[in-house]
């Protein structure tokens, strides 16, 4: 069963069943201002932070989910009969009612055709505003002159979320306007600490309502409100639910076109709504801003595109993946209908993984990110694990060691050496940037000390101590003596970073003792952490095994097994043992699962749910990495295709979320709801798979010295294509495989000439390159 489909030529989801199975949503906003709008049309907003800054409101956890959100609703004056342009909240009769929503990117683009009336908004935020625009037209189809009024509703909340329940506060607190056609909702916390927002519509409205209770009206819901059926009645109340309706009457002749902008915006109703109308009450305006949200997406994408002979990877790698990248990389964990404002910080983790997907789209945000992320860095080289966007941190002490996570800090490594091989940028390593607790260093001391940190905190085995959790935010391995294998690997890859960092600054003593080290690493876990079969997960408390087929649960962990390849910490046999175990015992046609079995004494989840043996999504590239690494395309491939929400567009009953966006995790086969997908949008897996499928299996990696070409590849293929722009200049690479490998460059060229190894040096900025690669088995 589907509900839609893509439309690449137009870059958006086409949704031609409003009644998907859960709501699917779309993100409006990448600066300061950002929405989120399902697909029909509810959703909330908010204004740089989610919890402090709240604009529309979202009803949490409540049925349907997606209420409140932007309605729009179109009576008939004559027939009496109303309904919305997106489905809900009206929710007609879908046989006679036709309803399509577009996601696109940025936007969200809605029609409805009832009783011989075609209705379309779309709602977007302008690159530069703060502000959502609606932008609406309604077409007279049914061949004779209609009465008709459109009303608009959009419910504000009390700004700070986590005081909405404090209901016998918020409900004391509005104080609504209405000036000048200009609906204001201004909340007065200090004389310094004042709220305001605004809404207006390019018409002159017939009347408005900026109170919940006079639209809705008592025993009603968004579905059928009072002020629909009877008309607004210039509700201006002080205190109670806010929001901001519009009721505008107007005739349509056979044929005719009426369109109307309404605008919903940050800022005081009489100086910034005034301006912003001054702007956008000119349809042009609208329109123009519209484009620059469209050249904007255009230009970030331009960076990376291939063409393959697999549709799926092409339409997520070119559209859909870095799209998802970007939303994560922006709002974090804080943004979605599951993480619905609880937190607005940035997961230090997340974030340091989040930005290493979109530094060649969008370098200097990367680095900004990057300064953020190492402010948050302890002088021990610690970190914490929350930043957050809008409140800087002053001097913090660093808390006791048991409270930190093993791995955050080493993210750091990772990402740093991202941007310096992406950008070539190396003076970065040399900027100075503060310690959360007092002092500076470079950048590259910073990653110095978060490996100091983890080098000096061994457990008896010699691994590295597990503390509060590591990448598993649930893992139990005991705060003060558990050891954690998967955080010991992680610091294999991560001293391997810092010494190719080391090179990059010309270090060549400081690159060795990092190689010295990696090598003592290597022993320590090749020595303690081999079960037989694969890697064990940790020691428990310093003594007990973890991940042991001995145990009897949680037997073997998708985590270290798919670090052991990609760290490069082994290739060889063990390193394809471990992945074949992964293909036995963890792989299902909808992906890896974390762990098996599931744990059924000490989880706080039920088995397959979450990190208790879901199909927990994040690790899931880092399989596909390995397998890359192993040189073993066909596999890769085969989890790349079970992972990529694409691949279920058609049988969607199963999966139930977007087909167009990776979840966090799809129920395992333990549990009775196997297969179901949830928690979308922001997941590491959006980056990871874009890694994934960008750097590993089409293998177009940057590296320390340029543009490494290292595919592995379905050996069917015959070949492919990427155009990608790399330190400012531009290569057009077309790959062959006559012989049908997975993996090996036989030949390349680079603009005609035929080149040693496999890695493009940087070219000069502004060339077009063109690079012939031919795979095969030998020269
Ligand atoms: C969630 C967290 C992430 C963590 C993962 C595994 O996705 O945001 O930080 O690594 O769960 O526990």
């Amino acid at each position: 069963m589907r509900y839609g489909y893509f439309d690449e030529s137009m870059r958006e989801y086409v949704i031609e069943r409003p009644d998907t199975p859960v709501s699917w949503i779309n993100y409006l906003g990448f600066k300061d201002y950002c929405g989120i709008i399902s697909n029909n049309a509810g959703g909330y907003s908010f204004h740089k932070d989610s919890v402090r800054n709240r604009l529309l409101r979202m009803r949490f956890n409540s049925i349907p989910m997606d209420r409140p959100g932007r309605y729009l609703y179109i009576k008939d004056r004559e027939s009496e009969d109303y309904w919305s342009i997106s489905w809900q909240p009206v929710g007609k009769e879908l046989k006679e009612y036709r309803n399509e929503c577009r996601h696109g990117l940025g936007y969200s683009k809605f029609s409805s055709q009832y009783a011989g009336i075609q209705a379309k908004f779309v709602n977007f935020v302008p690159v530069d505003d703060p502000c959502e625009i609606w932008d609406v037209e309604i077409r007279n189809e049914s061949g004779k002159k209609r009465e008709l009024s459109l009303f608009s509703y959009a419910e504000f909340c009390f700004w700070k979320v986590d005081q909405e329940f404090n209901l016998q506060y918020v409900l004391y607190t509005a104080r609504p306007s209405y000036e000048d056609g200009i609906i204001g909702y201004h909340t007065f916390f200090s004389p310094i600490d004042q709220r305001h927002a605004y809404m207006f519509m390019t018409e002159t409205p017939l009347a408005f309502d900026t109170n919940r209770e006079s639209f809705i009206g008592p025993y009603r819901s968004e579905s059928n409100p009072v002020a629909v059926e009877k008309g607004c009645t210039n509700s201006l109340k002080s205190g109670w639910n806010p929001c901001a309706a519009f009721q505008w009457d107007f005739v349509l002749e056979p044929g005719e076109v009426r369109k109307v902008s309404l605008v919903l915006g940050i800022g005081p109703a009489a100086s910034e709504g005034k301006k912003i109308r001054e702007k956008y009450r000119n349809p042009e305006k609208v329109k123009a801003a519209f484009n620059v949200l469209n050249d904007f997406w255009k230009n970030r994408f331009s960076v990376f595109q291939c063409k393959t002979p697999d549709s799926n990877l092409d339409n997520m790698t070119n559209t859909w993946n870095p799209y998802q990248c970007n939303v994560s990389f922006h709002w974090s964990r804080f943004a979605s209908f599951i993480e619905v404002g609880g937190r607005e910080g940035l997961g230090f983790r997340d974030s340091s993984q989040d930005m290493m997907s979109v530094i060649h789209q969008a370098p200097e945000e990367s680095k900004v990110r990057l300064v953020e992320l190492l402010e948050g860095q302890y002088k021990s080289g610690a970190a914490v694990h929350t930043i957050s966007p809008t409140l800087r941190i002053g001097e913090e002490r660093q808390p006791e060691k048991e409270t930190l996570c093993s791995d955050d800090h080493l993210w750091l490594i990772l990402a740093v050496a991202a941007y310096v091989f992406e950008t070539g940028d190396k003076d970065f390593l040399l900027s100075e940037v503060r310690y959360l607790d007092g002092g500076k260093g470079t950048v590259y001391e910073h990653l110095k000390m978060a490996a100091r940190f983890t080098l000096d905190n061994k457990g008896r085995h010699g691994l590295a101590l597990s503390l509060a959790a590591d990448w598993n935010d649930c893992i139990e391995l005991g705060r003060k003596e558990g050891e954690s294998v998967w955080t010991s690997i992680f610091l294999f890859k991560a001293l391997g970073e810092l010494a190719l960092l080391a090179e990059v600054l010309g270090r060549e003593d400081e690159k060795m003792s990092f190689l010295k080290l990696q090598e003592t690493e290597r022993k320590i876990v090749e020595e303690n952490c081999w079960d037989g079969k694969w890697y064990i997960r940790g020691f428990r408390n310093g003594k007990d095994v973890v991940g042991s087929e001995k145990n009897p649960a949680c037997k073997i962990y998708l985590e270290p097994q798919s670090w052991i390849p990609l760290s490069g910490l082994n290739t060889s046999e063990r390193a394809k043992e471990c992945m074949d175990n992964v293909y036995k015992y963890l792989f299902t046609e909808y992906g890896i699962h974390l762990l098996y079995p599931s744990d059924t004494k000490e989880s706080p989840f039920p088995p397959g749910m979450k990190e208790n043996g879901a199909i927990f999504c994040h690790p899931n590239p880092w399989a596909i990495i390995s397998e890359c690494v192993l040189g073993r395309g066909d596999r890769a491939f085969e989890y790349y295709t079970a992972l990529c929400p694409s691949t279920w567009n058609d049988k969607i009953e199963v999966r139930e979320a977007e087909p167009y966006v990776y979840c966090q995790s799809i129920i395992g086969r333990e549990h009775e709801d196997f297969g179901k997908a949830r928690h979308p949008w922001g997941t590491g897996t959006g980056t990871w798979a874009y890694i994934a499928a960008t750097q590993y299996i089409l293998g177009i990696r940057p590296v320390k010295d340029g543009l490494q070409v290292d595919p592995c590849i379905p050996q069917q293929w015959d070949g492919y294509s990427v155009r990608r722009k790399f330190r400012n200049a531009w290569y057009e690479i077309v790959i062959r495989n006559p012989e049908h490998v997975c993996k090996g460059v036989m030949v390349l060229k680079m603009n005609g000439r035929e080149q040693e190894g496999n890695v493009i040096p940087p070219q000069k900025e502004g060339t077009e390159n063109k690079i012939e690669v031919i795979l095969g088995n030998q020269k």
